[in-house]
């Protein structure tokens, strides 16, 4: 038996949909609060399963997790205790990488397991532990854990040969105590490391230079709790703005902020997508006769991978052919063939999917093999023929807050459902 998200297409989306705190942002915030030696209290905290995973992994350290209301958590980081991490719950989400730099800044010495998370091709993680090993840690791989210490972190100079998102939080971190100077060369520069770095900031920590290529942090003896609310989830409010260009009579995006969403929003306007800007929303309306785009993610400011898979089931209403090239996870092609199955006509070659459109898609029984993937399905889910049934539900219910009860608000037939 397992659980499935049906959705019946066709039916026009109306009205408004709040975008709830970011989940990238929030995977990071809730390890970076154990630095603190007094509670933490963090707002805006998305309702996702990989909350709660990370909250299994705060409970094996001792850390007290109290959830207030809907969307708040206090993490009290008073009592920690620093066991290895082989908890179950470090193999269901990549984020759970985050307690090796948060631990290893703590305690100077951290051991645990691989991180998981969604299948998009390789994803090492080499360039943390050089990270590490450049403040002075050693690192040692020994059945299947990680153990890295150190008898004083050092700041250092790291250039990042890639500008990894992961790496760059994960050595902030790391650095936090370390004595001196830490400067991280060719940083990512994403929203949620600027949202990391204030948190750590109103803790009492020295970072400047957060959603800039060079981040430097200077070494503070003690962090303390603090209150921080989480920035809107750009990838959420991408995937609904995504939803209301396939389908929306008239749709309003609230809390966001239009800036995280520019590579998407002038993408849409080149595709004919009609769109208001506003100062925390964008209104959209669905246009008839779609452009055919040619899209390259890239790191931020650039178009997101993580909405490259959203927008191909949009791009098979286009009139003509679009392309997307993958520069960030080239095999995170994983959605097309789902989408092939409901009708899409798209060619892949290595790295690259082109799209030709447009395409009827039809409803069917499809599989959701990791999270965007997942989301890439209700899109195509809301504008086929029919009923479409998405397994493996879990995936999208790791990083969408309660989305079924947010597209039924807009008038979407969408529904769950125990199935053999
Ligand atoms: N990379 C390396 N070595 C490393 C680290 C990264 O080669 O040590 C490579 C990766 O294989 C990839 C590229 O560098 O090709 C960028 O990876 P990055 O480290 O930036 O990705 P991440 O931190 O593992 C985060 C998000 C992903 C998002 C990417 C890119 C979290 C928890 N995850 O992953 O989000 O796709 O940045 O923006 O923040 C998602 O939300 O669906 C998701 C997968």
């Amino acid at each position: 038996m397992q659980e499935v998200l049906k959705i019946e297409g066709k039916h026009l989306l109306k009205g408004s949909v709040k975008i709830s705190g970011s989940k990238n942002a929030t995977v990071a915030l809730i390890p970076a609060a154990i630095l603190a030696d007094s509670p933490v209290t963090i707002l805006g905290v998305p309702n996702i399963s990989d909350v709660g995973y990370l909250g299994e992994l705060l409970e094996a350290l001792n850390v007290r997790f109290t959830q207030v209301g809907d969307d708040q958590l206090i993490i009290d980081p008073s009592a920690i205790t620093n066991i290895t991490l082989d908890h179950p719950g470090v193999q269901k989400l990549r984020a759970s990488y985050y307690f090796m730099g948060a631990l290893l800044g703590r305690f100077k010495n951290v051991s645990m397991k691989m991180p998981g998370g969604c299948y998009l091709g390789p994803r090492p993680i080499d360039l943390h532990l050089k990270g590490f090993e450049a403040l002075g840690a050693t690192v040692d791989f020994k059945q299947g854990t990680y153990h890295i210490s150190a008898t004083q972190l050092i700041g250092a100079k790291i250039y990042l040969d890639i500008a990894s998102v992961g790496a760059t939080i994960n050595i902030m971190m790391a650095a936090i105590h370390a004595l001196g100077r830490t400067t991280i060369e060719n940083a990512a520069k994403e929203p949620e490391i600027i949202d990391v770095a204030n948190m750590l900031n109103k803790m009492g920590a020295q970072i400047r230079g957060a959603g800039t290529n060079v981040i430097t942090i200077d070494g503070v003896m003690n962090l303390h709790g603090c209150t921080h609310e989480i920035i809107p989830d750009r990838i959420e409010a991408g995937t609904f703005i995504i939803m209301a260009a396939a389908a929306a009579e008239e749709v309003t995006v609230e809390n966001i902020i239009p800036q995280h969403l520019e590579s998407l929003l002038s993408k849409l306007q080149e595709m004919g997508v009609e769109l208001k800007v506003g100062l925390d929303n964008v209104i959209i309306r669905r246009a008839s006769n779609l452009k055919p785009v040619d899209i390259k993610t890239l790191s931020y400011p650039g178009f997101a991978t993580d909405l490259q898979q959203p927008m191909t089931p949009l791009l098979t209403q286009a009139n003509g052919k679009s392309t997307i090239i993958e520069t960030v996870y080239v095999e995170r092609f994983k959605h097309c063939q789902e989408l092939q199955r409901m009708g899409a006509d798209i060619d892949l070659i290595p790295a690259t999917a082109f799209i030709n459109g447009p395409s009827v898609l039809y409803g069917d029984k499809v599989t959701a093999t990791d999270l965007r993937c997942g989301a890439a399905l209700v899109v195509a889910g809301l504008i086929a023929e029919g009923i479409t049934e998405i397994h493996d539900v879990y995936h999208i219910d790791r990083g969408y807050d309660n989305i079924d009860q947010k597209l039924k608000n807009l008038g979407a037939n969408i529904w769950r459902e125990t199935v053999e």
